[in-house]
């Protein structure tokens, strides 16, 4: 059974939330909750029914493609943008009505934002001042907070002395310093150059984990997703595509836009071809391969079979072997990966274990894959279940 938090809400009154808020709030709270919302820039509805329960503590990450709605939903928690139906609450209590300055949030951009003429300390004591928090304790919290990102005794330096990742960090202590109740991340790693993002991905997850602190990231990148993240809401076009752990969401793909957004999917369209004991699918490209149905599936359906790269392996004792011929094949070290033409206009993509030696292109190829290792999907694109 799964958490009854970080899943998508069964609707409730629209009257509990307003009546009841007082005594909701406390320590069983989520974190955040949006119920229903929807977001509109003038007539363009940028998010649609919009519903998540966040849990205290936990990292969540909102992953699609540009333009999807993460911005806008992140811009909704901190009052940046309005929200046109649906409630929003922090901790049980309704935050739609609260004016920005109340609310309790810490955020992190891409661009680092920092005030240029202020230096560290300046930047990072920004929000504790804006709290009227006495100056000893300004100066001890600031001091914790550069510890906890591994920037001690940067105060007196100015942002323009730092490298981006550094800036990048004294942007996480400015969000940090003040024990918001929620911190938002909005994309804050994409100007950082790869071997950064990296080092950030870890560093900011050990941040979250060592302060507790409930955190909403936002990216386009599925391995900062995958990596970073407790719960990953995945999103396409202003709607909610599918909500799990990275397992869950790379794994078992809900509809085809999952499958193909989180990493290479082959999507393999077939038609049933024996219906039970195991069901069968035979290929657009004339192999017939075993699957696991969920339910009986009619014989002559069209579904796809939805098979990741990491589950096909060469010489592997898989029930399933496909045969073609290798179109372009890349050494990675521990292993490799094979586009392999199959016939029939069907290319699928194989990322193997080198075992033995590695296949040139051109190369005949056989690789396997088990029947529990692959996802169908319907005409429609939507899992099968
Ligand atoms: N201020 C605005 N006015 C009009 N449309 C906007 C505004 N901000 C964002 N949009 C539109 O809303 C949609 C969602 O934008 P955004 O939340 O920024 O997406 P993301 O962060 O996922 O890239 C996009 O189509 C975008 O063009
Ligand atoms: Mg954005």
């Amino acid at each position: 059974m799964p958490d009854s938090q970080d899943t998508i809400s069964s609707p409730r009154p629209a009257s509990a939330g307003a009546t009841i808020a007082g005594a909701a709030a406390g320590t069983d709270s989520p974190a955040v909750e949006f119920r229903d919302i929807d977001i509109a820039y003038g007539k363009f509805v940028a998010v649609r029914d919009f519903s998540l329960s966040i849990r205290k503590g936990s990292f969540v990450t909102l992953l699609g493609p540009s333009g999807c709605g993460k911005t806008t939903i992140l811009r909704s928690i901190a009052g940046l943008v309005d929200i046109s139906g649906g409630q929003i609450m922090i901790d049980g209590r309704r935050v739609d009505d609260v004016p920005i300055y109340k609310r309790n949030i810490g955020l992190v951009f891409q661009s680092y934002a920092l005030f240029p003429h202020k230096n560290v300390f300046d930047n990072v004591a920004f929000g504790l001042k804006y709290r009227n928090v006495p100056k000893p304790e300004i100066v001890r919290r600031v001091g914790k907070a550069l510890e906890m990102v591994r920037l001690p005794g940067t105060e007196k330096k100015l942002p323009s002395q730092l490298s981006g990742g550094q800036q990048q960090r004294i942007a996480l202590a400015r969000a940090i310093v003040f024990e918001p109740q929620v911190l938002l991340l909005d994309e804050p790693l994409s100007a950082l150059d790869a071997n950064m993002r990296e080092e950030m991905r870890v560093e900011i997850k050990k941040i979250q984990k060592e302060t507790g602190i409930t955190a909403i990231f936002v990216t386009h990148d599925q391995e900062e997703a995958l990596s970073m993240s407790d719960r990953i809401v995945v999103m396409n076009a202003g709607r909610v595509e599918q909500i799990g752990t990275p397992q869950e969401v790379y794994e078992t793909p809900a509809t085809a836009f999952v499958a193909d957004f989180l990493g290479k999917a082959n999507m393999l369209a077939g038609t049933v071809s024996r219906s039970s004991g195991p069901t069968a699918v035979t290929l657009a490209a004339g192999q017939t391969v075993n699957v696991v149905a969920p339910k009986p599936l009619a014989q002559g359906g069209k579904v796809t079979v939805v098979v990741r790269p990491q589950k096909l392996s060469v010489g592997a004792a898989g029930a399933n072997r496909l045969s073609g011929r290798v179109v372009s094949a890349s050494y990675l070290g521990g292993s490799a990966i094979y586009e392999i033409d199959i016939g029939g206009g069907m290319t699928i993509r194989a990322n193997t274990p080198i075992s033995g030696r590695v296949f040139r292109e051109g190369e005949a190829i056989e690789v396997g894959f088990d029947p529990e290792g692959c996802v169908l999907l319907d005409e429609g694109g939507q899992r099968i279940s």
